[in-house]
């Protein structure tokens, strides 16, 4: 079914992407994860127009402004072993910069995949691994003029920065065409991946607190490792971190 703005003008998307939308989820992210636990096929894409319990990591939730944000999940049942699916969420993160830059304002990486537009987050990236599948949660804020209190400084929209107002399918089907290029590339095409990545990081030699599984880690960031780790320097040498719940840039104090 298509509602709202995606009935006049549904983005077309590349095979074998197929958009549902509600008009309203919980969080698609769980509605989704129902529906591939039911067998829902390899590139089905759930929006919902009003989101009522978005999540974003580490359990905080995830606001979105119904007509001038972007809150949808797709269902990917990968070809590569699963060993490689956490790649994903750098290939999510490329995809959702590259369509931002297609709009016009450069767009920046925040490992693993915050994306930023001028040192704001812009987007939001949950990606969660089922038995045989992943859910990929993103959300954009396209139109938004008006945070809450707590994050207006630290969020930005693609409306915001260029004083323009966007086509929400469009930004939807521009990041779906992206996303369809680069979720293989996790991969036979790593290395052409990463080094696109790379170009878009913000955090390389930035000092960053990062909280992972095992505990703190304070360092200046070196880069991206070439599997996708971030390299960190700090005062035992080099660490190469896999995973972190929290970047946290010094002399910032609030992160989404
Ligand atoms: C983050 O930055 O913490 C991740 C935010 C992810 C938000 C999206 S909105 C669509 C999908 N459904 C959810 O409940 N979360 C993701």
């Amino acid at each position: 079914m298509i509602t709202g703005d995606f009935a006049e003008s549904a983005p077309e998307l590349p095979v074998p992407f197929h958009l549902v939308v509600r008009e309203s989820a919980g969080s698609t992210n769980d509605e989704l994860r129902a529906l591939a636990t039911a067998g829902g096929a390899h590139g089905l894409v759930l929006l919902a127009l009003t989101q009522t319990s978005g999540r974003g990591r580490r359990g905080a939730a995830w606001l979105s402004t119904p007509d001038e944000s972007l809150a949808f999940s797709m269902l990917v049942r990968p070809r590569e072993p699963k060993a490689l699916w956490p790649r994903l969420a750098l290939a999510t993160g490329l995809a959702v910069a590259e369509a931002i830059e297609s709009f016009g304002p450069a767009a920046g990486i925040k490992w693993p995949n915050d994306v930023w537009i001028r040192g704001r987050k812009v987007a939001g990236i949950l990606v969660e691994a089922g038995e045989d599948f992943v859910i990929v949660g993103i959300g954009i804020n396209v139109n938004t003029r008006c945070f809450p209190a707590e994050i207006a400084h630290i969020a930005t929209s693609l409306g915001l920065e260029t004083g323009l107002t966007y086509s929400l399918p469009d930004v939807l089907g521009a990041v779906i065409g992206r996303f369809a290029l680069r979720h293989h590339q996790i991969g036979g095409e790593f290395n052409e991946m990463l080094d696109s990545v790379r170009l878009r990081c913000v955090l390389t030699g930035v000092p960053v607190t990062l909280t992972t599984f095992s505990g703190t880690r304070t360092g200046i960031v070196e880069g991206i490792a070439a599997g996708g780790e971030l390299m960190l320097r700090t005062a035992n040498g080099i660490e190469n971190l896999i995973q972190a719940d929290e970047v946290r840039l010094s002399g910032r104090n609030n992160e989404t």
